[in-house]
């Protein structure tokens, strides 16, 4: 039976390889993101190639209660979600202190909240009805504290830690949770988060946004409750487990460096 998918983040980089994989298999897919001129060619795109159904919403996720608005659009248009995938991200690779505190703001708003929102409104609706599958896209940054991208870091580690509690919950309601950890992928998310000049991007080595979406694709569908990426991503989460997380801190501090945040003096 078709199902649809509501992908946020869908414009580019892993959302966008998420929303080819669905299309590729005949659901319906919805698209989220601000970039409306790329969300028109993408939903054309798709449709010709796959001959499936999509739909856009050109939202930006990080304004207060846009992400409740999303919900009440796309259930007042009469439309079910069965898979939802939350995607959309940014990161800020500066010292906390070298940042605006608006883009601080703008990344918790998107990364957290709107996350928030959409896994408890669709969440509700979904255990309601008893069956659903939700990906939370967090990151390897969600497994220590990590100067330089500070608030990106706690992003992320609320992103694990909520996935896998409401593993537990939904999991109760027939609805599967799956955390998806990435390490550094090739996507806009370097450029975005001035971040692709990091030693991460440098020495992690860079996985395909395809590759990633793949096997987040096959996690959700397996009900995992949690995906690393990559050995070296598998390996980090295993060492971190076992050494002190200050050593976890001063080694995402050399992973995070690019030398440009220390030409900068406050
Ligand atoms: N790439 C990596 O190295 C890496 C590693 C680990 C985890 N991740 C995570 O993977 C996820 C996807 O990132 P990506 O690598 O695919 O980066 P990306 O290519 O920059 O994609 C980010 C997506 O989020 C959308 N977005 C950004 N701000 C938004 C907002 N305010 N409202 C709505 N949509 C917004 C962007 O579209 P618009 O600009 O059109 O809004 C774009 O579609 C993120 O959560 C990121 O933290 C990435």
């Amino acid at each position: 039976m078709t199902k649809t998918v509501l992908i946020t983040g869908a414009s580019s980089g892993i959302g966008l390889e998420f929303a080819k994989i669905f299309a590729k298999k005949g659901d319906n897919v919805i698209l989220v993101a601000r970039n409306e001129e790329k969300l028109v060619d993408i939903k054309k795109h798709l449709t010709e190639k796959y001959n499936n159904s999509n739909c856009f919403y050109a939202k930006d996720l990080s304004v207060p209660n846009a992400a409740k608005e999303l919900f009440d659009e796309i259930t007042s248009d009469g439309r079910k979600v069965d898979y939802l995938i939350n995607n959309a991200g940014f990161g800020d690779n500066h010292k906390y202190l070298h940042a605006d505190f608006d883009t601080h703001e703008k990344m918790v708003n998107l990364n957290v909240i709107a996350l928030m929102e959409l896994c408890y409104y669709f969440g509700r609706v979904m255990c309601n009805q008893g069956s659903g599958k939700i990906l939370n896209v967090a990151s390897v940054a969600a497994f220590s504290s990590g100067p330089y991208m500070s608030v990106y870091y706690a992003t992320k580690a609320f992103v694990l830690s909520i996935s896998e509690a409401l593993a537990e919950e939904f999991g109760e309601k027939g609805v599967s949770v799956t955390c998806l950890c990435p390490g550094p992928t090739e996507s806009n998310f370097g450029k975005v988060s001035d971040f692709g000049k990091s030693n991460a991007f440098r020495y992690l080595g860079v996985a395909k946004a395809s590759d990633v979406a793949k096997a987040g694709y096959k996690a959700m569908m397996k009900e995992k409750t949690l995906h690393y990426h990559g050995f070296n991503v598998k390996a980090m989460a295993f060492l971190t487990r076992l050494s002190p997380r200050f050593i976890n801190t001063k080694f995402a501090k050399i992973m995070n460096d690019t030398s440009a945040q220390n030409k900068h003096k406050l």
